[in-house]
Protein backbone atom coordinates (compact mmCIF):
# COMPACT_ATOMS: atom_id res chain seq x y z
CA UNK A 1 0.00 0.00 0.00
CA UNK A 2 1.06 3.46 -1.11
CA UNK A 3 2.13 5.98 1.75
CA UNK A 4 -0.43 8.80 0.90
CA UNK A 5 -3.38 5.62 0.83
CA UNK A 6 -2.06 4.44 4.27
CA UNK A 7 -2.19 8.14 5.49
CA UNK A 8 -5.49 8.92 4.13
CA UNK A 9 -6.89 5.98 5.41
CA UNK A 10 -5.25 6.79 9.13
CA UNK A 11 -6.20 10.01 9.32
CA UNK A 12 -10.21 9.66 8.51
CA UNK A 13 -9.84 6.41 11.06
CA UNK A 14 -9.07 9.51 13.32
CA UNK A 15 -11.05 12.26 12.56
CA UNK A 16 -14.45 10.93 11.23
CA UNK A 17 -17.35 10.14 13.34
CA UNK A 18 -17.27 7.05 13.99
CA UNK A 19 -20.80 6.14 13.36
CA UNK A 20 -20.89 7.00 9.85
CA UNK A 21 -17.15 4.97 8.94
CA UNK A 22 -16.77 1.67 8.05
CA UNK A 23 -15.18 -0.59 10.97
CA UNK A 24 -11.58 -0.54 9.52
CA UNK A 25 -11.28 -4.40 9.61
CA UNK A 26 -14.84 -4.52 7.16
CA UNK A 27 -13.54 -2.41 5.05
CA UNK A 28 -9.95 -4.16 4.69
CA UNK A 29 -11.97 -7.04 4.43
CA UNK A 30 -14.52 -5.69 1.74
CA UNK A 31 -10.77 -5.05 -0.29
CA UNK A 32 -9.33 -8.92 0.44
CA UNK A 33 -13.26 -10.12 -0.84
CA UNK A 34 -12.76 -7.93 -4.37
CA UNK A 35 -9.11 -8.58 -5.03
CA UNK A 36 -9.96 -12.52 -4.59
CA UNK A 37 -12.29 -12.38 -7.44
CA UNK A 38 -10.64 -10.13 -9.21
CA UNK A 39 -12.96 -7.81 -9.13
CA UNK A 40 -12.89 -5.42 -12.91
CA UNK A 41 -16.09 -3.05 -11.98
CA UNK A 42 -16.96 -2.35 -8.57
CA UNK A 43 -20.27 -0.39 -7.02
CA UNK A 44 -20.33 1.22 -3.81
CA UNK A 45 -23.86 3.01 -3.06
CA UNK A 46 -22.76 5.45 0.02
CA UNK A 47 -19.47 6.68 -0.09
CA UNK A 48 -19.49 8.94 2.91
CA UNK A 49 -16.46 10.35 2.96
CA UNK A 50 -14.78 8.47 1.05
CA UNK A 51 -13.26 5.74 3.40
CA UNK A 52 -14.79 2.41 1.87
CA UNK A 53 -14.27 4.06 -1.01
CA UNK A 54 -10.65 4.20 -0.31
CA UNK A 55 -10.27 0.94 0.24
CA UNK A 56 -12.02 -0.32 -2.94
CA UNK A 57 -10.09 1.96 -4.70
CA UNK A 58 -7.30 0.37 -3.69
CA UNK A 59 -8.46 -3.08 -4.84
CA UNK A 60 -8.77 -1.59 -8.00
CA UNK A 61 -5.40 -0.78 -8.50
CA UNK A 62 -4.72 -4.00 -7.76
CA UNK A 63 -7.19 -5.98 -10.10
CA UNK A 64 -6.58 -3.25 -13.20
CA UNK A 65 -10.41 -2.46 -12.03
CA UNK A 66 -12.51 0.28 -11.42
CA UNK A 67 -15.43 1.85 -9.00
CA UNK A 68 -18.13 3.68 -9.41
CA UNK A 69 -19.56 5.23 -6.13
CA UNK A 70 -22.88 6.91 -5.58
CA UNK A 71 -23.31 9.24 -2.63
CA UNK A 72 -26.40 11.40 -2.32
CA UNK A 73 -25.45 14.28 -0.32
CA UNK A 74 -23.01 16.75 -2.47
CA UNK A 75 -21.21 17.30 0.59
CA UNK A 76 -20.08 13.91 1.14
CA UNK A 77 -19.58 13.26 -2.45
CA UNK A 78 -17.05 16.65 -2.62
CA UNK A 79 -15.37 14.80 0.81
CA UNK A 80 -14.92 11.74 -1.13
CA UNK A 81 -13.17 13.70 -4.22
CA UNK A 82 -10.98 15.32 -2.00
CA UNK A 83 -9.96 12.27 -0.01
CA UNK A 84 -9.21 9.90 -3.45
CA UNK A 85 -7.28 13.19 -4.65
CA UNK A 86 -5.30 12.69 -1.43
CA UNK A 87 -4.71 8.86 -1.68
CA UNK A 88 -3.58 9.52 -5.13
CA UNK A 89 -6.39 7.10 -6.47
CA UNK A 90 -8.89 9.36 -8.34
CA UNK A 91 -8.08 7.51 -11.94
CA UNK A 92 -10.00 4.24 -10.16
CA UNK A 93 -13.08 5.84 -9.24
CA UNK A 94 -16.10 7.23 -11.25
CA UNK A 95 -18.32 9.38 -8.48
CA UNK A 96 -21.95 9.38 -9.37
CA UNK A 97 -23.88 12.08 -7.00
CA UNK A 98 -27.25 11.45 -6.87
CA UNK A 99 -29.87 8.91 -5.58
CA UNK A 100 -28.16 5.59 -6.67
CA UNK A 101 -31.62 4.29 -7.16
CA UNK A 102 -31.94 6.73 -10.11
CA UNK A 103 -28.04 6.99 -11.00
CA UNK A 104 -27.69 3.13 -11.35
CA UNK A 105 -30.47 3.02 -13.71
CA UNK A 106 -28.82 4.70 -16.48
CA UNK A 107 -25.68 1.89 -16.07
CA UNK A 108 -25.64 -0.59 -18.67
CA UNK A 109 -22.11 -2.53 -17.69
CA UNK A 110 -21.61 -5.80 -15.77
CA UNK A 111 -20.87 -5.51 -12.14
CA UNK A 112 -18.17 -8.18 -10.05
CA UNK A 113 -18.98 -6.43 -6.48
CA UNK A 114 -21.62 -4.63 -5.18
CA UNK A 115 -20.90 -2.49 -1.75
CA UNK A 116 -24.33 -1.41 -0.07
CA UNK A 117 -24.18 1.26 2.80
CA UNK A 118 -26.67 3.57 2.04
CA UNK A 119 -29.62 4.55 4.15
CA UNK A 120 -31.53 1.21 5.56
CA UNK A 121 -35.02 0.83 3.96
CA UNK A 122 -33.53 1.13 0.63
CA UNK A 123 -30.96 -2.10 0.32
CA UNK A 124 -32.78 -4.50 -1.28
CA UNK A 125 -33.95 -1.72 -4.01
CA UNK A 126 -29.71 -1.21 -4.58
CA UNK A 127 -29.57 -4.84 -4.95
CA UNK A 128 -32.67 -4.87 -7.43
CA UNK A 129 -31.08 -2.15 -9.43
CA UNK A 130 -27.39 -3.98 -9.52
CA UNK A 131 -28.65 -7.51 -9.84
CA UNK A 132 -29.76 -7.74 -13.63
CA UNK A 133 -26.06 -6.87 -14.44
CA UNK A 134 -24.51 -9.67 -11.40
CA UNK A 135 -22.89 -12.87 -13.26
CA UNK A 136 -22.26 -16.03 -11.58
CA UNK A 137 -20.06 -15.31 -8.89
CA UNK A 138 -20.91 -11.98 -8.51
CA UNK A 139 -20.71 -10.89 -4.49
CA UNK A 140 -22.58 -8.41 -2.78
CA UNK A 141 -21.26 -7.04 0.58
CA UNK A 142 -23.73 -5.37 2.46
CA UNK A 143 -22.49 -3.88 5.73
CA UNK A 144 -24.43 -2.63 9.48
CA UNK A 145 -26.79 -6.09 9.06
CA UNK A 146 -25.59 -7.15 12.87
CA UNK A 147 -25.42 -3.69 13.87
CA UNK A 148 -29.30 -2.75 12.77
CA UNK A 149 -30.51 -6.30 12.46
CA UNK A 150 -33.79 -5.48 12.88
CA UNK A 151 -33.53 -2.42 10.25
CA UNK A 152 -32.08 -5.01 7.78
CA UNK A 153 -33.98 -8.02 8.73
CA UNK A 154 -35.95 -7.68 5.12
CA UNK A 155 -32.76 -7.43 3.25
CA UNK A 156 -30.91 -10.85 4.89
CA UNK A 157 -33.96 -12.93 4.86
CA UNK A 158 -34.47 -11.91 0.83
CA UNK A 159 -30.90 -12.73 0.20
CA UNK A 160 -30.36 -15.63 2.27
CA UNK A 161 -33.67 -17.27 0.70
CA UNK A 162 -33.53 -16.25 -3.11
CA UNK A 163 -33.14 -19.61 -5.09
CA UNK A 164 -30.35 -18.23 -7.19
CA UNK A 165 -27.79 -16.65 -4.37
CA UNK A 166 -25.74 -18.31 -1.35
CA UNK A 167 -25.77 -15.84 1.69
CA UNK A 168 -23.97 -15.48 5.15
CA UNK A 169 -23.80 -12.90 7.77
CA UNK A 170 -20.34 -12.29 8.95
CA UNK A 171 -19.72 -11.15 12.42
CA UNK A 172 -17.16 -8.56 11.61
CA UNK A 173 -17.53 -4.72 12.36
CA UNK A 174 -20.94 -4.32 12.40
CA UNK A 175 -21.82 -6.99 10.52
CA UNK A 176 -21.11 -7.65 6.43
CA UNK A 177 -24.14 -9.59 5.00
CA UNK A 178 -21.85 -11.60 2.07
CA UNK A 179 -23.83 -13.14 -0.97
CA UNK A 180 -22.95 -14.63 -4.19
CA UNK A 181 -24.34 -15.09 -7.59
CA UNK A 182 -24.95 -19.45 -8.13
CA UNK A 183 -27.25 -19.41 -10.91
CA UNK A 184 -28.94 -17.76 -13.51
C1 LIG B 1 -22.92 5.11 6.54
S1 LIG B 1 -22.60 6.30 5.32
C2 LIG B 1 -21.44 5.51 4.24
C3 LIG B 1 -20.09 5.31 4.87
C4 LIG B 1 -19.04 4.88 3.88
N1 LIG B 1 -19.42 3.68 3.15
C5 LIG B 1 -17.73 4.63 4.60
O1 LIG B 1 -17.45 3.51 5.00
O2 LIG B 1 -16.97 5.57 4.80
C6 LIG B 1 -24.06 6.21 4.31
C7 LIG B 1 -24.01 7.15 3.12
O3 LIG B 1 -25.02 6.76 2.20
C8 LIG B 1 -25.49 7.93 1.55
N2 LIG B 1 -26.80 7.63 0.93
C9 LIG B 1 -27.97 7.42 1.57
N3 LIG B 1 -28.94 7.15 0.67
C10 LIG B 1 -28.36 7.17 -0.56
C11 LIG B 1 -28.86 6.96 -1.88
N4 LIG B 1 -30.14 6.68 -2.11
N5 LIG B 1 -27.99 7.05 -2.92
C12 LIG B 1 -26.67 7.33 -2.69
N6 LIG B 1 -26.16 7.55 -1.45
C13 LIG B 1 -26.99 7.46 -0.40
C14 LIG B 1 -25.54 8.96 2.69
O4 LIG B 1 -25.55 10.29 2.20
C15 LIG B 1 -24.28 8.62 3.48
O5 LIG B 1 -23.18 9.41 3.07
Amino acid sequence: MEQELFDTLAELEMKAAKDSLMDPDSAKFLSILAITNKAKLMVEVGSGVGYSTLWLAYAASVTGGKVISCEIDPAQAEATRANLAKANLTDYVEILAGDARTTLRQRTEPVDLLFIDGDYGQYETYFDVVYKRMNIGSTVVADKVVAHENDLADYTTYVQNHPNLESVTVPLGQGLEVTVKISE
